[in-house]
């Protein structure tokens, strides 16, 4: 009887940490983790327009927060497009091509980066999200020279810094 009740106390305190323990190791801390981003207003504000970060844990953020900057590029990759589309100088209309090709290198960066993201490799998802940043920011650079839709820089400024918080998660994975 004795030995039937520690055994029994044994068991129940156990199950007691590994479920606290656990619950403990995977709500991320978005506090944490918006302290460490480039724009931490950004970060902040970004967390509360989506409501399934709140209580995630670090696996579920990096695929909130990869959808996206996913979502963020091709949103951009799409207005670009349409800019080319639309514009009829021929300077501009080259800029922004250009533009076009940076961003398809992007989402194909993001495409790979997927992969680390499914097995949880945050080094990989790291590298492979700062390769998807540089596209953007060279499109910026070039577009520094022209009277750019400011509509396109709007979402470049967006994908930065949603990559700039995949970033701080991936260190912690
Ligand atoms: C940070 O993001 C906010 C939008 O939430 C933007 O207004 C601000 O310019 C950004 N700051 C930097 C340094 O990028
Ligand atoms: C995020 O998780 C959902 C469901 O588990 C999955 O369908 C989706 O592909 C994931 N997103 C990414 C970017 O991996
Ligand atoms: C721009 O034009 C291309 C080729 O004509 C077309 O495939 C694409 O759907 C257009 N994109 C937008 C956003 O208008």
């Amino acid at each position: 009887m004795a030995s039937y009740l520690s055994n029994n106390v044994f068991v129940s305190s156990l199950m007691f940490f590994v479920m606290t323990g656990s619950l403990n190791a995977q709500v991320a801390d978005i506090k944490a983790i918006c302290g460490k981003a480039k724009n931490q207003s950004f970060c902040t504000n970004y967390m509360k327009s989506n409501p399934k970060t709140s209580g995630a844990d670090l696996k579920t953020l990096a695929n909130i927060t990869f959808g996206s900057a996913q979502t963020s590029a091709s949103g951009a990759f799409k207005r670009i497009q349409s800019l080319v589309n639309t514009t009829t100088d021929p300077t501009m209309k080259k800029a922004y091509t250009s533009c076009v090709g940076h961003y398809k290198s992007a989402i194909s960066n993001l495409n790979d980066a997927k992969q680390s993201l499914a097995s949880g490799d945050g080094q990989g998802l790291n590298i492979k999200v700062s390769a998807a940043m540089e596209g953007p920011t060279t499109c910026k650079d070039e577009m520094a020279n022209f009277k750019v839709d400011p509509s396109a820089m709007k979402n470049s400024d967006d994908f930065q810094n949603i990559c700039g918080i995949v970033l701080v998660i991936s260190n912690m994975m």
